[in-house]
């Protein structure tokens, strides 16, 4: 069974409690499970990983290299920032779906950048954290290889 990575990157470790006017009161551990149900339903095998750290979330993009297909990520507040994760990315070479539980386009203008999405496969982005069962469901289809069916 093809493997996937969800990453999640800084604060999201306090989903549930965090501003839940904005990110919902699901936890980390919520989402965990949604994306593992997710992901077997359309036949990925699901690796979960969250860090606050930049460089810890380097090494893993590195430690992923050859071993999973695809990849979703949510580099929460690094999005805006981060070249480094952007250039990991690249090393890492699967498709990858990029996802922001709000909407980062109705938010402060420093959130309107972001240094993925140039080069990601798609973007999903204000749907709450149902977002990452779209990202899954969209990365199955790429590593499947039938995307040309929705294109
Ligand atoms: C976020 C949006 C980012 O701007 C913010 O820094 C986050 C979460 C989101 O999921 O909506 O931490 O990526």
């Amino acid at each position: 069974m093809p493997v996937i990575a969800v990453v999640n990157g800084p604060n999201l470790d306090r989903l549930g409690t965090r501003e839940p006017g904005i990110y919902g009161t699901e936890t980390l551990a919520d989402v965990e499970l949604r994306c593992r149900d997710a992901g077997s339903a359309v036949g990925l095998d699901t690796r979960f990983f969250q860090s606050n750290g930049e460089g810890a979330l380097v090494d893993h993009l590195h430690d992923l290299v050859g071993a999973v297909d695809g990849l979703v990520i949510n580099a929460a507040a690094y999005t805006h920032t981060s070249v480094a994760i952007r250039d990991a990315l690249q090393v890492l070479d699967v498709p990858f779906v990029e996802v922001h539980i709000s909407n980062v386009h109705a938010r402060e203008s420093f959130r309107h950048t972001s240094y993925l999405s140039d080069i990601a496969a798609g973007v999903i982005v204000g749907c709450g954290t149902q977002g990452y069962e779209f990202a899954i469901q969209r990365l199955a289809r790429l590593v499947h290889g039938d995307a040309a069916k929705d294109e």
